[in-house]
């Protein structure tokens, strides 16, 4: 397992398709998806796709969906992370997505704090972004906690209405480089 970044309770690793079962568990749920791309579960091909260019995007640039998995005992519980986009004109865009049975206990602020800090330090990114459907209070808040500003409304990302955020270092909360502040 190649290791990314690590906070206190959680580590970002390398995609890989040993991850697969454990992530087809998760993405596989209807309620789970209800806010990631258009908003349906995937099949296992569909997962094992994403896992396929998230290791190609990994190893020519350094940035991908990693897997989120849990310090001490290595539970998968899900993947985060930062994408290059390109809808008009490049962006970096930060992302996660936790499994069900790992909701609510402050993971998903953890590994947002976790993957801002990676991209603003070692990776050297200026500029990230950020998208949400507008009822997905949870990652709004998620977002809002660690940094992200909201940026307005569109329809350019992935072909669905959302909510745009975004964040440079100098929107770093009074806590910076503590992941999870
Ligand atoms: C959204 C998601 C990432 C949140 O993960 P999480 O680990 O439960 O989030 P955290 O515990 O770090 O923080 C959630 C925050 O939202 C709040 N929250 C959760 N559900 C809420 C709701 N229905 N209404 C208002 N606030 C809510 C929590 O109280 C918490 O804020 P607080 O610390 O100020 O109390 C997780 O539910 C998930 O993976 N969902 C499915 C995939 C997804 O939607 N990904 C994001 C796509 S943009």
């Amino acid at each position: 397992m190649e290791l990314v970044a690590r906070s206190e309770r959680l580590s970002l690793v390398a995609p890989s398709m040993e991850h697969l079962d454990a992530l087809c568990a998760m993405w596989s749920d209807a309620e789970t998806m209800r806010y990631v791309g258009k908003g349906l579960a995937w099949t296992r091909e569909e997962v094992a796709a994403r896992i396929e260019r998230a290791m190609k995007s990994h190893a020519e640039r350094g940035m991908a969906f990693w897997t989120i998995v849990r310090n001490g005992d290595g539970v998968v519980l899900g993947q985060g992370g930062v994408v290059p986009i390109e809808f008009d004109g490049p962006e970096i865009e930060l992302g996660y997505r936790l499994g069900r049975a790992h909701w609510g206990r402050g993971y998903a602020t953890e590994a947002a704090g976790l993957t801002r800090d990676h991209a603003f330090g070692a990776l050297g990114v200026g500029r990230l972004v950020a998208v949400t459907y507008p009822e997905n209070v949870a990652s709004r808040r998620v977002l809002a906690k660690v940094g992200f500003r909201e940026t307005g409304e569109s329809d350019k990302y992935y072909g669905v209405h959302a909510i745009t955020f975004e964040m440079t270092p100098a929107d770093l909360p009074e806590r910076a480089g503590v992941a999870g502040a």
